[in-house]
């Protein structure tokens, strides 16, 4: 292994906290992406909201594990119409902007729902990057995150936010960070967020539109990721300022970091991976991970 593979790896999986959005850290990468939360120019306070969280952490991990440079290759998928792909370019990373075609989007409401671009210069649309520069780093697929194609491979690094909750069950979800792991080069990071079920370790929603992940799916999760070869950290602790403590239901106040979902109180989670070199999963546990499925 050379010293670009070599592991150093210390960033710990989370949960979506006030401390962690309004850290040194986050706070810088949320003001990089501020026309996508402060669309007026008000120059208000970054909100306490986990869809800014979400962005700020992926960012932020990525950045802490040397991925945010010239040259380096990402690739996004579910990107939707985030900043993200726009703000990485701006970086001079090369990347990979990916979502499912248009016709599954629209029959999944993401299309009518303003997540969805459908095109390369709508991932653009604030002008985070010089557009020059945008057009010469960024290219758009079309990729079902359930099947991604065998190509995309030798990427330094991955990342998707709020998507794979959406590919209809636990067990695709599960299987989907498995699967774009391939996808990076050894000693890559791969950077996901998702929905995480803070009321309950056991009853969930474990199929259709959106799921909700459990800390044992993610225990179960980093079990199957570790045996492979790769590094994961997971730290459980929820916040537990005023802030953290609402639990926002509609209509929607400012304060945005738990959500009421379906009867489940939930937040988001951040996983952060690094690749190592690869092991063969023992027979075991892939029939635990299977077991788990629902
Ligand atoms: C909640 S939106 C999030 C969009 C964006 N990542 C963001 O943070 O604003 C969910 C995204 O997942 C995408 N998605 C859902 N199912 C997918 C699938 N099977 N393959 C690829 N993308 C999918 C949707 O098209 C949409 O862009």
């Amino acid at each position: 292994m050379n010293s670009d593979t070599a592991l150093n790896f210390q960033t710990l999986s989370q949960t979506c906290s006030h401390a962690s959005l309004t850290s040194q850290k986050l706070r810088y990468w949320a003001e990089q992406i501020r026309p996508y939360w402060d669309e007026t120019g008000s120059g208000s306070d970054i909100p306490l909201h986990r869809k800014i969280w979400e962005w700020a952490f992926i960012a932020s991990a990525l950045k802490d594990n040397g991925m945010l440079r010239p040259q380096a290759k990402g690739l996004g998928f579910g990107v939707g119409k985030e900043p993200l792909v726009s703000l990485f370019a701006s970086l001079g990373c090369t990347i990979v902007a990916t979502d499912q075609s248009f016709d599954s989007a629209q029959s999944a409401g993401w299309s009518q729902s303003n997540q969805f671009a459908g095109e390369l210069k709508a991932l653009n649309e604030k002008g985070l990057c010089d557009p020059a520069l945008f057009e010469e780093l960024v290219t758009f697929r079309t990729v079902d995150m359930r099947a991604i194609p065998q190509d995309l491979s030798g990427f330094d690094f991955t990342w998707s936010s709020c998507a794979f909750e959406h590919l209809g069950s636990i067990s695709e979800g599960l299987k989907f960070v498995l699967d774009q792991m391939k996808c990076l080069r050894v000693g890559g990071i791969a950077v996901h967020t998702t929905e995480f079920n803070v009321s309950s370790n056991s009853d969930t929603i474990t199929t259709g539109p959106t799921v909700l992940f459990r800390r044992r799916d993610i225990e179960d999760l980093a079990r199957h990721l570790r045996h492979q070869g790769n590094l994961i950290n997971l730290d459980f602790t929820l916040g537990a300022t005023e802030a953290d403590l609402h639990v926002d239901s509609p209509p929607w106040s400012g304060t945005h970091l738990r959500l009421k979902h379906d009867g489940y109180t939930i937040t988001s989670f951040g996983l952060v991976i690094q690749k190592g070199q690869q092991r063969s999963t023992p027979p075991f546990l892939k029939l635990k991970l299977q077991l788990n499925r629902h």
